[in-house]
């Protein structure tokens, strides 16, 4: 039996509702691996670095650790499913709000299973997380509301001189 979990996401920006699902598969699995993994779909406002050192320095000022052995590291081409094989995982992490989450989920951890049995693992959201999500931090912050119920501050300080550049360069 594997304990060893994969979270995935693009965690652009990582929020406060990424951190406590963090938090929560640490206390199951013994290994906890945090991929930012490259989303065609989607254009990230922060590079995969940036999105590393920002889950990296929210994890420290949040204060989440173990028991589990948490890793930070990035996917940029490839299936996830070869990712979780390569370093032993057994099972996908995924944290859910609503019904729209779990409709857009539930596709991608079917295949995830066909390909290669790996099983997902649904946690709910924290109801005093509920409503974050990355894309309506980046809109607050773009419009200069305060984003630091939702986020960590490294990551609040990251969206403001995000949101600066964006008008120098308009
Ligand atoms: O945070 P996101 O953008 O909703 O995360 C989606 C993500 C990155 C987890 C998803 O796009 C993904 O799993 N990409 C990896 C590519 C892959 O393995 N695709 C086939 C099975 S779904």
């Amino acid at each position: 039996m594997s304990s060893v979990a994969v979270y995935p996401g693009s965690f652009d920006p990582f929020t406060l509702g990424h951190a406590d699902i963090v938090e929560r598969a640490a206390k199951i699995f013994t290994e906890l691996h945090i991929v930012v993994v490259h989303n065609p779909n989607k254009a990230p406002r922060f590079s995969s670095a940036e999105r590393v050192e920002l889950i990296r320095a929210s994890l420290n000022e949040i204060g989440v650790k173990g028991p589990a052995k948490i890793s930070i590291d990035t996917l940029d081409s490839g299936l996830l499913v070869d990712y979780c094989r390569m370093v032993g995982a057994g099972a996908l992490i995924k944290g859910f709000r609503t019904n729209v989450d779990l409709d857009y989920e539930l596709p991608m951890a079917q295949v995830n299973r066909d390909l290669a049995s790996v099983e997902t693992v649904f946690m709910p959201a924290n109801p005093e997380h509920g409503q974050i999500s990355s894309s309506l931090v980046k809109q607050v912050a773009d419009l200069n509301g305060s984003v630091s119920k939702y986020v960590s501050e490294s990551v609040a300080r990251a969206l403001t001189s995000s949101a600066a550049n964006r008008k120098a360069t308009k």
